[in-house]
């Protein structure tokens, strides 16, 4: 027996209800995807993006990967991206990370996992370079608390960073950056006041974080 039948007789249950409340709904979906939003974040199972922030299918385009990174070498991450800003001209891009990432937590106590090791090294440059800060913690975990805030801001910046986002605001493009972060324990999404919708406020933000550094 096939031991996902469960999971596709709820899909059919489903996909029953929603056709219940609205008879057009998936032939309406299927033949326009206009999102507004990009959001980029933990591929965490706790995390249901869409359905937290009340969007429906269609309105929320997703990249998920561990620890919510942008890395400036990763053609997936920048290929969502490039379509997201270029063709379906997203206005918002959330980088949302969350409180108590598996993901931040290993690489701040360099806990070996096998190849992942390697992608977190990203999360270790960061927490380098924010080594004083990070010390300023009186705890373990307002240390990883503050790490999880850190790489958020860190990714905003490095979307802000990548050519898709600096030719879009060369040529006016309305589009902001936005840096969240999720606490497992309430269910509630917290922003970081870090927006960027310009270079000018993308290389404000930088001079801020630099500061954090010292
Ligand atoms: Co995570």
């Amino acid at each position: 027996m096939n031991k996902l039948e469960n999971l596709l007789e709820n899909n059919k249950h489903w996909a029953e209800n929603v056709k219940k409340s609205d008879p057009t709904f998936f032939q309406r979906l299927s033949t326009l995807q206009a999102p507004k939003y990009l959001w980029i974040g933990c591929s965490d199972s706790r995390i249901t993006p869409a359905t937290s922030i009340g969007l429906l299918p269609g309105e929320l385009f997703v990249h998920r990967n561990i620890a919510n990174l942008v890395v400036h070498t990763d053609m997936n991450c920048l290929s969502v991206i490039q379509f997201a800003v270029e063709v379906l001209q997203v206005e918002h891009i959330i980088v949302c990370g969350h409180y108590g990432c598996g993901g931040v937590k290993a690489a701040l106590e360099n806990t070996r996992f096998g190849l992942i090791d390697n992608w977190l090294r990203h999360i270790q440059d960061v927490g380098r370079d924010y080594k004083i800060e990070l010390e300023r913690a009186e705890t373990d975990e307002e240390k990883l608390d503050k790490l999880c805030e850190i790489n958020v801001i860190e990714q905003v910046m490095n979307v802000g960073d990548t050519t898709i986002l600096q030719d879009a605001w060369l040529r006016k493009q309305n589009i902001a950056i936005h840096g969240w972060i999720y606490y497992l324990t309430d269910g509630i999404f917290r922003d970081l006041q870090v927006t960027v919708s310009s270079l000018k406020e993308l290389i404000n933000l930088r001079a801020k974080m630099l500061t954090k550094q010292k």
